[in-house]
């Protein structure tokens, strides 16, 4: 959700910074804006909707009138205002003096516009980043000095912010500062670039320096220095990224998710490499940092999330009640955060959090930190916000996922959960008689999520003669419960299919209402559990209602035939692990659907990949 670069070198401005905004495209954006600086003047160009749109403006102008030895871009998904391009990034100070891009919200912009209305000031847009630009352009004017200016203004700003500032009368030099908002600086060789996520920087530099929460850098050609709010030096701490190109290339496929979908298997094999040595031994999970006394002693479990990574948590409580008996609530973190929980000192609070700046799962880790709980964070940014809150970070490794609707993020998300009920079950001494099972055939799923791909030809045949219905509904028991939501929400998101996911004992009850020819019925088999003849016989009462019906199932009986449509198998599998197995036919599903209907596949309407407002 919203994207800065922030270029200064002796490349070609304009190029760097579209480069850049077009490598965060995939966090989600509605309007998009560049602020090129040349000798003394600075040049803005805005556009509404796509990145290509702000692309050909440029392109329509000359060499010398798109010049520039440094400038500022932002991609903005609309908060405050609608995606105009008044309401567009970069905005100036009044007198045009300072330009600025900004991420995040300042809670209090409606007290400090006031305020500076009361002065005379008048504002042309609806942001509330205008605001911070005409608070640094008045500031200016009585320091004379960027960097100063900013010091200033900081403390007054409530909310979350990465900034980067440009001035006319300072040429040379870009002021970044962040609070609660990712900034990256990479470290060139004669040229500096900065933005909000490492995709933009990678092809400029491998060194980055993480900014701290309001501290103050002014980037120069040849140097970056940082300071704090009071003009205290901070050392650079430079790092070498270990993110390489492939992570954010599409290495042949149609579309980043597609390409995601496939490293699944791989993904799986790598997280579970060196933790499950001898299925005998003890699990290995050393980033839980928790004692083991500690861990013992905890009376219950939460579980943070939204959108997919709720679903995660929502298997992770089957789980974790399954195999460790110690009772598992999952709430979305936009309903935690507003309401009077009881998270105590004896709680095991689990956020899930992809991105780690979802703003929800932030503000409920904080609360659920200030009550005393003991915070694990699964992410799959362990340099991201949410891990400033907690206890243990659990990294998925999943590698950078461009496409918004996530799908490899969310398996390896599922397998930590796995590794981690079984690291509980063994420090609590319970289900051990299981666990050995267990441990053999999670080291069996990579190749069996191998076995799912290779069908991934005839998945598509199906998904093409499914892609002409409008509505859908999904269901599922136990462990599959999410699976199914998951593979709705993918459905939804990306085709923009209307499919609604029930457990399958509730379709009777409000649900089966809709059913008729036009709405088929998307199930989960799983035999060798109760779950298994249950939701059979739910189907057998959809169909009884017309609705055409599809399996997802790891059941070789023929007679399945007789009552479903259409049947896509996968490999045997135990009920506990199917939801690893199950939930690739639905995005590979979703994926062919949304193709078929020629929709924009990675980056869906409306949808952002990190959504850092609440
Ligand atoms: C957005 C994305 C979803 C994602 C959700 C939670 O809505 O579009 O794909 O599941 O945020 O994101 P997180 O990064 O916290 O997992």
């Amino acid at each position: 959700m919203c994207g800065i670069v922030g270029y200064i070198g002796d490349s070609n401005v304009e190029k760097v910074l579209m480069q850049g905004l077009d490598s965060l495209k995939y966090r989600g954006y509605d309007s998009a804006g560049v602020a090129l600086y040349d000798n003394g003047n600075i040049k803005v160009f805005k556009a509404v909707g796509k990145l290509e749109n702000l692309q050909n403006k440029l392109s329509a102008l000359s060499d010398d009138e798109k010049r520039a030895s440094m400038g500022i871009g932002h991609i903005r998904w609309a908060t405050h205002g609608s995606a105009t391009e008044v309401n567009a990034h970069p905005h100036l100070s009044m007198d045009g003096n300072i330009a600025i891009v900004h991420n995040g919200i300042i809670e209090n912009y409606k007290e400090l516009k006031g305020e500076l209305e009361a002065k005379g000031y008048v504002f042309k847009s609806q942001t509330d980043t205008e605001v911070v630009a005409y608070l640094i352009g008045d500031e200016y004017k009585k320091v004379g000095n960027l960097k100063v200016a900013v010091q200033h203004i900081i403390p007054r700003l409530k909310g979350a912010y990465a900034l980067c500032i440009m001035c006319k009368d300072e040429g040379g030099k870009i002021v970044v500062v962040r609070k609660n908002a990712p900034l990256v600086i990479g470290i060139g060789n004669g040229e500096n670039i900065v933005a909000s996520d490492i995709p933009a920087i990678i092809s400029t530099t491998s060194n980055i320096v993480y900014l701290n929460d309001d501290e103050v850098a002014v980037v120069k050609k040849d140097s970056v220095e940082i300071e704090d709010l009071n003009g205290n030096k901070i050392p650079l701490n430079i790092q070498k990224m270990s993110i390489e190109m492939d992570a954010i290339s599409k290495m042949g496929y149609k579309h980043y998710m597609l390409k995601e979908i496939y490293e699944q298997p791989n993904i799986v094999r790598n997280l579970l490499c060196g933790r499950i040595t001898n299925v005998n031994t003890p699990i290995s999970l050393d980033e839980v940092k928790i004692s083991r006394d500690a861990l013992k002693q905890l009376s219950r479990v939460q579980i943070i999330a939204c959108g997919t990574s709720l679903h995660a948590g929502q298997i992770g409580r089957y789980l974790i009640e399954d195999l460790v008996g110690v009772a598992t609530e999952v709430e979305p973190a936009s309903e935690y955060i507003y309401r009077k929980n009881t998270t105590d000192k004896n709680s095991l609070v689990i956020a899930i959090s992809q991105s780690g700046e979802t703003a929800d799962t932030i503000t409920a880790v904080r609360q659920a930190r200030e009550k005393g709980a003991y915070i694990i964070v699964i992410t799959n940014r362990p340099d991201s916000n949410i891990t400033r809150y907690a206890d243990s970070i659990l990294n998925v490794n999943a590698g950078i996922e461009v496409s918004v609707a996530a799908t490899k993020s969310y398996t390896a998300q599922l397998l930590t959960l796995y590794l981690f009920a079984i690291y509980f079950a063994e420090v609590k001494g319970v289900s051990l008689d299981r666990l050995p099972s267990i441990k053999e055939e999670l080291v069996s799923i990579p190749v069996k999520m191998e076995e799912v791909l290779s069908s991934d030809a005839d998945i598509e045949k199906k998904a093409e003669a499914l892609s002409k219905y409008q509505n859908f509904v999904y269901i599922g028991r136990g462990v599959n419960l999410p699976t199914a939501m998951e593979g709705a929400l993918k459905l939804k998101e990306i085709s923009y299919i209307n499919a609604n996911a029930y457990p399958a004992g509730e379709l009777k009850h409000g649900p089966i209402a809709l059913l008729d020819e036009n709405m088929p019925v998307v199930s989960v088999l799983i035999p060798g559990h109760i779950s298994y003849d249950k939701t059979i016989s739910n189907c057998e009462e959809a169909r009884a209602r017309g609705a055409k019906l599809i399996t997802i199932t790891s059941s070789d009986d023929k007679e399945l035939e007789k009552l479903f449509d259409v049947i896509i198998r996968i490999p045997v599998v135990s009920d506990m692990l199917s939801p690893l197995l199950a939930v690739i036919p639905f995005q590979l599903l979703a994926y062919h659907i949304s193709n078929f209907l020629g929709k924009d596949v990675d980056q869906p309407r409306n949808l952002a990949k990190s959504v850092t407002v609440e």
